[in-house]
């Protein structure tokens, strides 16, 4: 039976634990930067020469880190498309905005161990050449700035930040700045917008791919909170022996936040797909199952933007046999490993880490209405879709939610979410506000019909007013 395996976390909920320097150093802490610091140059055979930090970026490629931000990209990969030829400075940002609904696993880490945060991020700073570096933290965070730049000030203080640091002639300094409390903030280029000191307006890719026209139309690294923590700890482990933990292609470990009808709601640090999504929602050791008397509804996998899925829900994937031959297995979706690849090829995704649980008290229509209207309400507004299809979807919502639905309420709301995402915006908000939708409905198409019928025979049988003819209209308009 799987269990915690608390790598970040080993020492957060220890009694003893504090999140100031000198406790961070009495466990072990800035050991890994000393090592990185203290790679010297290797020769290798054909004569070349590999730097520090070339092989600090090669133990992170080693270790086949994936992002824990959301879309589970290559780190290594990630560092390697950064332009280093340009003559610019390159940055760094740590990604502390943490704002999809459902996560909160950045928050304890900077809460808890500020320190390690800093760390890593002062490691990854230097495999990549950076001088300067940035905390976007959300602007709800108050405590956690508080806490990060009293981490700062102390890092600065032993030199393991600042001029010439512990003498090794590199210098580095990092600065802490607090969002403007909105979801795009989180999407890394509406992120390097509102750095800059802009309303957070995402930019389109190409051209604008951080790695080459980032902070300053300089090269930037954009990295979340829990990617830059496992740094430090490919740093201290190796890369080889890092990607020993978790699973091939989904490798160290991940912080899984577990929210909804489950006994014990909260955090969780597992090798990445050792444990299935119904190991995590139901073992003591996680979870601890749903609430008496109640059975599973639906669960959402990674966020409120990945698809839902339904409980008793079957997928055909592909596994290996313990003849080392890949066979196509019908799997439940319980039986799903939480990793980044199985919940892609399940049709969702693992996305930041959060899964939330639904049982059968849940009215899927209000719970999709709930999301939509956060997407509504957080769409920046630059892309026609995602601005007025996300309203519409919400506004739709609210009328199946508020006695006023219509039989084609349904279909309206597949048929605007399907026409978002695809290349339709500029950003991935798209996919994010349209993936709740299209599940949602999809699955429990039923629910969202019985819904809009008994609000159709119940205006029958009232004098109540129908639908105005305005949305009607507006409903007829959306392109099918
Ligand atoms: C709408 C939207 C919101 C996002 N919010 C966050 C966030 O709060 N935190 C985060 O780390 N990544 C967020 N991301 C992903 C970032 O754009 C980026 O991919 C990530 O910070 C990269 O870090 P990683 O490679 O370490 O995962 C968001 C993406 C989108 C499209
Ligand atoms: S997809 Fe939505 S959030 Fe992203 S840039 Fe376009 S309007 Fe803004």
């Amino acid at each position: 039976m799987p269990q915690e395996f608390r790598q970040i976390l080993k020492y957060a909920d220890q009694p003893d634990y504090t999140p100031d320097m000198e406790c961070y150093l009495r466990h072990g802490g800035y050991e890994a930067w000393k090592k990185a610091l203290a790679t010297a140059t290797k020769s290798l055979p054909d004569g070349k020469t590999v730097g520090g930090p070339e092989q600090l970026r090669d133990e992170v490629r080693m270790a086949g880190l994936r992002g824990r931000g959301g879309a589970g990209f290559s780190c290594g990969l990630k560092w390697s498309f950064v332009d280093r030829k340009s003559g610019k400075p390159i940055y760094l940002i740590c990604n502390a905005d943490e704002s999809e609904p459902g996560t909160f696993k950045d928050k304890q880490i900077i809460y808890k161990d500020p320190h390690q945060m800093l760390e890593g991020m002062i490691i990854a700073c230097y495999a990549n050449d950076v001088h300067l570096a940035f905390i976007y933290i959300r602007g709800e965070f108050m405590e956690g700035a508080r806490i990060l730049n009293r981490a700062l000030a102390e890092a600065r203080t032993k030199n393991f930040l600042g001029k010439n640091i512990l003498a090794s002639g590199y210098d580095l300094d990092i600065w802490l700045h607090r969002g403007a409390g909105v979801y795009i903030c989180g999407e890394e280029t509406g992120l390097i917008e509102s750095l800059e000191g802009k309303r957070a307006y995402p930019r389109i890719k190409p051209p604008y791919f951080p790695a080459v026209l980032g902070l300053y139309m300089c090269p930037t690294i954009v990295n979340n909170v829990e990617t830059l923590c496992a740094v430090k700890h490919i740093v201290a482990m190796g890369g080889t022996e890092y990607a020993k933990l978790g699973t091939p292609n989904n490798t160290g470990t991940r912080i899984v936040s577990l929210s909804g009808h489950i006994k014990k709601p909260g955090y969780y640090e597992v090798e990445v797909g050792k444990a299935t999504i119904g190991q995590l929602i139901n073992d003591p050791a996680f979870g601890g199952g749903l609430l008496d008397g109640r059975k599973l509804k639906a669960v959402i996998p990674g966020g409120s933007s990945a698809k839902v899925f339904k409980a008793g829900e079957k997928f055909k994937l592909k596994r290996r046999g313990p003849d080392g031959k890949e066979a196509e297995q019908e799997v439940d979706m319980l039986d799903l490993p939480y990793d980044f690849d199985s919940l892609i090829a399940a049709g969702s995704m693992s996305g930041s880490g959060a899964i939330i649980v639904l049982d059968d008290s849940t009215d899927i229509v209000e719970a999709l209405s709930n999301i939509a209207e956060f997407y509504a309400h957080e769409s920046c507004g630059q892309c026609t879709p995602c601005r007025e299809g996300s309203l519409w979807m919400s506004k739709a919502l609210h009328r199946l939610t508020h006695g006023q639905g219509r039989k084609q309420d349904a279909d309206y709301l597949v048929r605007i979410a399907d026409n978002i995402p695809g290349g339709r915006t500029i950003c991935a908000f798209g996919e994010a506000c349209a993936w709740p939708v299209q599940s949602f409905v999809g699955k429990f198409m039923d629910e969202f019909i019985a819904r809009a019928e008994a609000d159709e025979q119940h205006r029958r049988a009232s004098t109540q007013s129908v639908v105005p003819a305005s949305e009607i209209e507006m409903a007829a308009s959306v392109p099918s």
